[in-house]
């Protein structure tokens, strides 16, 4: 069985969102965002460990655990960083995770992704090295400069990258360390895999798998997961 260690960045501050809470605390159909994608995680075959880098002062992620009472010794709580990436090479270095097969990367604001896609995640990057889930964008997208439309993208050839980001694990730790020595940023894991010279294979992602920034995207997800 392919062994797996999945890695679920949860240090961001949430600033978008508004309000006090992070919004990977806050509830969703009565329980808050983040313990959806722990749950979906620790139900994965193969896994041996669920890292969440949080911000060095957050002690919520404990608390809530322990109130909804997910108790599972794969899981480690460890310090993130100031930007995304720098929280995804703290969790790397984690030793749990030192000997996986496979590392998945997936947001903890994106609560309703399958285990389906999980899985098929793993398997694509485990053959391929490198696969992330990719949806098609229905509007036409353009390169905006100072107000203006610089150019129009074909939209064919777009598509929208999700998460969870699967590598096999050399690939992703040899991909952050070249992005560490390049000071290379990336919104995605996938972005800094593609700089360091390895394919990516897109397969197809999920509509509902939406990444949760907004009030209106929480209500959107309300809305998804009541049917
Ligand atoms: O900011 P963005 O929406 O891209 O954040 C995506 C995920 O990365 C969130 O789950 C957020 O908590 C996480 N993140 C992090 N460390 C940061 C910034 C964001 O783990 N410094």
């Amino acid at each position: 069985m392919i062994s797996i260690g999945i890695i679920l960045p949860a240090a961001g501050s949430g600033i978008r969102f508004g309000g006090q809470l992070p919004k990977q605390y806050v509830l969703l159909g009565g329980k808050p965002i983040i313990l959806y994608a722990v749950e979906t995680s620790l139900s994965i075959d193969g896994v041996q460990s669920v890292v969440i880098p949080v911000s060095p002062t957050d002690t919520t992620l404990q608390t809530l655990l322990k109130h909804y009472s997910i108790d599972d010794d794969r899981i480690n709580v460890v310090t993130g960083g100031n930007t995304r990436r720098d929280s995804v090479a703290n969790a790397l270095m984690n030793s749990s995770i030192a000997e996986v097969d496979v590392i998945l990367v997936h947001d903890a604001v994106r609560p309703l992704a399958s285990k389906k896609l999980f899985e098929q995640i793993i398997d694509a990057a485990y053959r391929e090295g490198a696969a992330i889930p990719c949806v098609e964008e229905s509007d036409t997208a353009k390169i905006v400069r100072n107000d203006f439309v610089v150019d129009t993208i074909n939209r064919s050839e777009i598509r929208r990258a999700q998460t969870p980001q699967g590598f096999r694990r050399d690939v992703l730790v040899s991909a952050y360390n070249n992005a560490i020595r390049h000071s290379l940023a990336g919104t995605d894991d996938a972005s800094l895999v593609e700089a360091s010279g390895q394919r990516v294979r897109c397969i197809p992602g999920e509509p509902a798998n939406i990444k949760i920034t907004t009030n209106t995207d929480l209500t959107f997800a309300a809305s998804l997961l009541s049917k």
